[in-house]
């Protein structure tokens, strides 16, 4: 993943790379539309998987949605401008970025690939993507960041219901030198995941995905209370039968508490343990809190001196709530469509949101952005940054950080190659003019 010379620009760069390794027969490791990633991910992936990935909520009319609004923006191409030299930079707290995109918060990447998160922390670090490391990862965020060098990383927060373990991940967000603690507030309840709950597939249950929690000094004493107060299975969990899938989950939640050193003495001593299940349990338990409200998410400046952005904002009062309440960023996300199905889609509800907000603090839009040419839209309507989410992981699971370096490298390229081709040279130049409602 060498640095590309984007001395000429940065789409010019790829594409000649591209065709001339395609001359000695070698293709680009994914493909470059986001229908090709999604089939070639689907090819790679246990059902389950690609299900929990692909998948949105209800009968995924928000999912549909997101990608359909932007359909009704078109970019309208200028000509006979200089657009030799380019500038992708943008301004976003307090700090000039290479380019407008951010990599999204994507939980659980074992089941895209085993390297997960560190191999998304590798590809962010050598495009300078910022990467938004999940409360929900596979690795826990020192080993990622250990991955990362220097490169610009953001923690995201899931509000939990233990104060405790909030204060100890925003602590060891900021020790591992994280920038910004983004904070989702649209799943404080688990959205209606028609694909996941058709194959009764929760991956949190078999204990992936919980790799912040089974690394946390405060999440490993509550486990240890929990089992101490002979608590560690739900009162009301039905007995679960004894088949080899249940056996194989049962390894799989072992194997997750032995790597995460709640227990000692390998997988044999895990199996035995009742810590790891318990860790499941505790994790089920305090994951999320729906009794959450604007008072008490105000807390989080006594945790940290961090910027806070609050993410799965869709409302145009609750970005302007956000801000006035101190906030330093927004991200407008519904979650790909993965929470509430028939949601706004964001880039709907951008305008207004960018009405009520632009200038008193940047916006970050993500969900149904799918590639360079979407990102375009979004940036016109006056996002500060684009988040992307499924292309990444799609590029994961089919060719690990390769595949994520050449997802992200490919939405910089087509963003870089359509700013040029509607006559402007800088990500300030985009704005409403650019576009026509189709
Ligand atoms: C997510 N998303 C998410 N968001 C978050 O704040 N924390 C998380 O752990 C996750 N995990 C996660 C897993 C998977 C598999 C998906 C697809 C999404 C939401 C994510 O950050 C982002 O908002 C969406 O992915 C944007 O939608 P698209 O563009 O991916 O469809």
């Amino acid at each position: 993943m060498a640095r590309l010379d984007t001395g000429r620009g940065f789409a010019r760069a790829v594409q000649s790379a591209v065709y001339r390794a395609g001359i000695s027969g070698r293709r680009p490791a994914v493909p470059t539309t986001f229908a090709g990633l999604e089939e070639a991910a689907r090819r790679a992936l246990a059902p389950e998987a690609f299900a929990y990935l692909a998948g949105g909520a209800g009968s995924e009319h928000t999912m549909a949605a997101n990608t359909e609004a932007f359909a009704r923006w078109q970019v309208i191409p200028r000509v006979l401008r200089d657009v030799s030299e380019r500038d992708l930079s943008i301004e976003l707290l307090g700090r000039r970025r290479a380019t407008p995109i951010v990599l999204s918060p994507l939980g659980v990447m074992e089941l895209a690939h085993p390297d997960a998160d560190v191999a998304v922390g590798r590809a962010a670090a050598a495009l300078d993507v910022p990467y938004i490391l999940s409360n929900q990862a596979s690795r826990p965020m020192e080993e990622v960041a250990a991955a990362m060098g220097d490169a610009s990383r953001w923690f995201q927060l899931y509000w939990s219901s233990s104060d405790d373990l909030n204060a100890s991940l925003v602590r060891r967000a900021e020790a591992i030198g994280c920038e910004a603690i983004v904070i989702t507030l649209d799943t404080h309840l688990l959205g209606w995941r028609t694909r996941d709950l058709d194959l009764g597939f929760l991956p949190f249950t078999r204990g992936q995905g919980i790799a912040q929690y089974t690394s946390d000094p405060v999440f490993a004493e509550l486990v240890r209370d929990r089992v101490e107060h002979g608590a560690d299975t739900a009162p009301d969990a039905p007995a679960v039968k004894v088949t080899p899938k249940a056996i194989r989950a049962a390894l799989g939640i072992a194997r997750a508490g032995s790597r995460a050193g709640l227990v000692d003495g390998g997988l044999a001593a895990a199996v035995r343990s009742p810590l790891p299940r318990a860790a499941v349990e505790t994790f089920l338990d305090v994951f999320a809190d729906p009794s959450l409200t604007w008072e008490r998410i105000a807390r989080i400046r006594d945790l940290t001196d961090l910027p806070v952005l609050l993410k799965g904002v869709v409302h145009p009062d609750d970005a302007d709530r956000a801000v006035d309440a101190g906030m330093d960023g927004i991200v407008v996300s519904n979650h790909g469509g993965r929470q509430v199905d028939r949601s706004v889609p964001t880039i709907a509800v951008l305008p207004e949101i960018v009405e009520r907000v632009a200038g008193r603090a940047p916006i970050i839009l993500d969900s149904g952005v799918r590639g360079g040419a979407d990102a375009v839209i979004a940036l016109a309507l006056g996002a500060t940054a684009v988040g992307l989410g499924r292309p990444y992981a799609y590029g994961l699971a089919v060719a690990g950080a390769t595949g994520v370096s050449e997802v992200v490298r490919n939405t910089i390229a087509e963003l870089d190659v359509t700013l040029a081709l509607a006559g402007c040279t800088s990500i300030d130049d985009l704005g409403p003019g650019v576009l026509r409602e189709a």
